[in-house]
């Protein structure tokens, strides 16, 4: 069957989290029914491309065709991939398709701005959907199946489920995103189901999401093994993500501030400097570029705890996030001694 574009309409005064979120939900529902068409609506999912952008990968929006083509390809003893994303792609999400192509025989990735990952007041609206750019890319790069589903096709009308993952969701992201991590493990866990891939591939860029994905796959016994990969730096280290296309020429000078405090943090910590002083450190080179600084920390890597000593720890990571302007960045590093290295 012809791939059929599918759009979906939200209208302009509903919000998307919380007890908004039902709004949101129960509105879509309706206009899924033909009930509601807002002449001021704009476009909700990246569900809607042109149809020359799909060549030979095979777009799909339906989760039930997804999950039985899946299934059929591992009956015949395919290794299959999975790459989640939320679109806008980059280097950095081009890695892990790479990678998942060269260690899997079919790969899957997904495109969906998932709304209940958004805090009201958050940028879901006006995140980059570049739909048909990403479908070039991801044709170039030989994935087999490309998942866009639309917002009901994941969160149907009635649904009331979400996933808590308690412990390493309550600090830093979680603290300063209240229901994020919620929304990221209700959404990764829907798409394992939809698409229960062998393995699934995550990105390093966002360090407390690859731990909460491990919890939660550990906690309910998910059968996928997840695979993390290095950030992808652009030339002058700032690391690649979706929402610096945000950032004015100034302020994208600015964000090298973030990559610099990271590598002061481990030229610190391989001298053997206290974890409170690598802290202020990072945080005074942030904040001599102007950026406002939510955290700068040294972690445990597995709990996300602050740590106490850098003396007889065998891993530490260094976490920052900050504002420029309206826009807020995230990144960290993990920080290797001499014969860690
Ligand atoms: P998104 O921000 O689109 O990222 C998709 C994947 O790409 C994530 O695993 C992320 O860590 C990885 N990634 C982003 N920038 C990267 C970089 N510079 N280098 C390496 N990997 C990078 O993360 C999400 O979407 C969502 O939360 C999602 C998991 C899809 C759930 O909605």
């Amino acid at each position: 069957m012809p791939w059929q574009p599918l759009r979906l309409w939200r209208s302009r005064d509903c919000f998307v989290c919380g007890e908004s979120e039902k709004t949101l939900l129960t509105a879509l529902s309706k206009k899924a029914s033909g009930k509601i068409m807002s002449s001021n609506s704009f476009p909700l999912s990246n569900a809607s491309y042109s149809s020359d952008a799909a060549s030979t990968a095979k777009v799909v929006s339906d989760g039930a065709v997804l999950r039985s083509q899946v299934c059929e390809a591992q009956a015949l003893g395919r290794r299959v991939g999975f790459v989640p994303t939320m679109g806008a792609l980059h280097e950095g999400h081009a890695s892990l398709v790479r990678a998942a192509v060269a260690e899997c025989d079919d790969v899957i990735v997904s495109i969906f701005v998932n709304p209940t990952q958004f805090a009201p007041g958050e940028d879901f609206q006006r995140y980059p959907r570049p739909i048909d750019a990403d479908i070039r890319l991801l044709n170039s790069l030989g994935v087999r199946w490309i998942f866009v589903p639309g917002v009901l096709e994941l969160y149907r009308t009635g649904e009331s489920t979400r996933v808590e993952v308690h412990g390493p969701s309550a600090r830093w992201e979680g603290a300063m995103r209240a229901g994020h991590f919620s929304g990221v493990a209700t959404v990764v866990l829907k798409l394992f189901m939809v698409a229960p891939a062998n393995v699934a591939y995550f990105g390093a860029k966002d360090f407390q999401q690859t731990v909460i994905v491990r919890q939660m796959v550990a906690d309910l016994f998910l059968p996928i093994r997840i695979v993390v990969h290095p950030t992808v730096r652009e030339a002058d280290g700032v690391a690649m993500s979706s929402r610096n296309v945000y950032l004015s020429p100034q302020q994208r000078v600015q964000a090298r501030a973030f990559h610099e405090s990271l590598c002061c943090a481990e030229r610190l910590w391989r001298d053997g400097a206290s974890p409170d002083l690598i802290a202020q450190t990072m945080c005074e080179t942030l904040s001599r570029s102007q950026v406002v600084v939510d955290y700068a920390v040294v972690v445990d890597p597995e709990t996300l705890e602050l740590l106490e000593t850098n003396c007889h720890v065998p891993r530490a990571v260094a976490l920052v996030a900050g504002r420029l302007g309206q826009t807020r960045l995230i990144d960290n590093r993990e920080l290797l001694t001499n014969d860690q290295k």
